[in-house]
């Protein structure tokens, strides 16, 4: 691993670009203030919060934009897209994206359909967006009563990191980037997922180690994506943790932060790995001794194990009754194992969701 605090490239078939670290917002909002016809869309809780700090690119027209998943639809895109023409955008604009996963997904598809695609860049300020999202050009709205079906791989120009934006993060959301930094952990190795259980039950989520989990999780995914940039192959892996999580969000109508969400499907399907015999039970409750340390959540919502079954059922990957589950045979080796959504599927995601559940109420 590469120092925290230095650059890291990734290379891309659309261009390579560059993960540029700083160690101040003003800092950061000074390279804002230097890209070529800016225009930029911003979450609006960020703008807020962030209004001084931002003072260097107070002149760049803007869009400010709520976090919300209704937002991340074709509406929002249009919406920001109506504001890029009324602040005279043109082919020379570049998109300057600033918040978190959701911002992200709404102006990555705007800048795509922006006179047929204008750069990009993009300033993560969530947790999850910083360690995950940032990197793998991927952007999906949602469409109707489905989440993240229609989109495009598009690759920033640049990102623009500072960990300094999670200092105003919710515990939630602080809880929900960790969340996906525990599943790259998963994937990479035993190495990754000891360090991190061991920094965060030592010192917490917001400790000295967060930079250093941020950069490990983006070297993972870029060695991923960097082989599989179009998700053909090795990089469906990713989706680990994704099937279950995915489905527990449709059923609970959003009321679960994502990455939360994610890490319960990570237990999930190491579960389902330890009944399948694929994985030892002591890995399966190692790590859920830590997501129901650290992940716990109380849904507002209730749900079964049918309800999680018939939401996979409309998945995105699933198809003549089977579904693509990523599931673990050791730490650091996630597999891609083709499922029957059947009554057996059913039954271990019921003992599950009676006996194991980390989001019990
Ligand atoms: N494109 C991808 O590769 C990808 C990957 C994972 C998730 N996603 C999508 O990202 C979305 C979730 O994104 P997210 O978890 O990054 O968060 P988000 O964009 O939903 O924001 C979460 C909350 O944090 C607030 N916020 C953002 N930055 C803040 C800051 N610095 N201080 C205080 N509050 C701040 C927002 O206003 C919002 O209330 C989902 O729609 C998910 O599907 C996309």
């Amino acid at each position: 691993m590469i120092a925290h605090d230095a650059p890291l490239t990734v290379r891309s078939s659309q261009g390579d670009y560059t993960v540029e670290p700083f160690a101040g917002v003003a800092a950061l909002a000074a390279a804002v203030a230097a890209v070529p016809e800016p225009f930029v869309i911003v979450d609006e809780r960020v703008a807020a919060l962030y209004g001084d700090a931002f003072a260097a690119f107070a002149h760049a027209p803007r869009h400010m934009l709520p976090a919300t998943e209704s937002e991340k639809t074709l509406h929002g895109v249009e919406r920001a897209l109506l504001a890029l023409q009324a602040a005279r955008g043109s082919k020379r604009t570049t998109v300057v994206a600033i918040g978190g996963g959701i911002v992200q997904d709404v102006s990555t598809l705007s800048a795509h359909l922006w006179y047929r695609g204008v750069p990009y860049v993009y300033v993560p300020t969530t947790l999850l967006a910083m360690a995950d999202s940032c990197i793998g050009a991927k952007s999906a709205v949602n469409l109707g009563a489905f989440k993240n079906q229609l989109g495009t791989f598009q690759s920033p120009q640049r990102v623009l990191v500072c960990e300094r934006f999670v200092d105003t993060l919710d515990a939630d959301d602080v809880r929900s980037g960790y969340g996906e930094i525990v599943k790259l952990a998963i994937i990479d190795s035993a190495g990754a997922y000891a360090r991190l259980r061991d920094d965060v039950t030592a010192t917490g989520f917001r400790g000295p180690f967060l930079a250093a989990h941020v950069r490990a999780s983006l070297e993972t995914k870029r060695r991923i994506i960097e082989i599989d940039e179009y998700e053909r192959d090795l990089r469906r892996i990713l989706n680990y943790g994704h099937t279950f999580g995915h489905a527990l969000e449709s059923v609970t109508e959003n009321a679960v932060p994502h990455g939360l969400a994610v890490a319960w499907g990570v237990d999930v399907a190491n579960f389902v790995a330890w009944r399948l015999g694929l994985l030892e039970r002591a890995v399966y409750e190692d790590v859920h001794a830590f997501i129901a340390r650290c992940f716990a959540f109380r849904p507002a919502r209730a749900y079964d194990a049918a309800a999680i079954v018939a939401a996979m059922k409309r998945d995105k990957k699933a198809s003549a009754g089977s579904v693509a589950l990523f599931l673990p045979h050791a730490l650091g080796d996630v597999r891609v194992v083709p499922t029957p959504l059947d009554a057996t599927l059913e039954a271990v995601i019921a003992d599950y969701v009676a006996a194991e559940d980390v989001f019990a109420r």
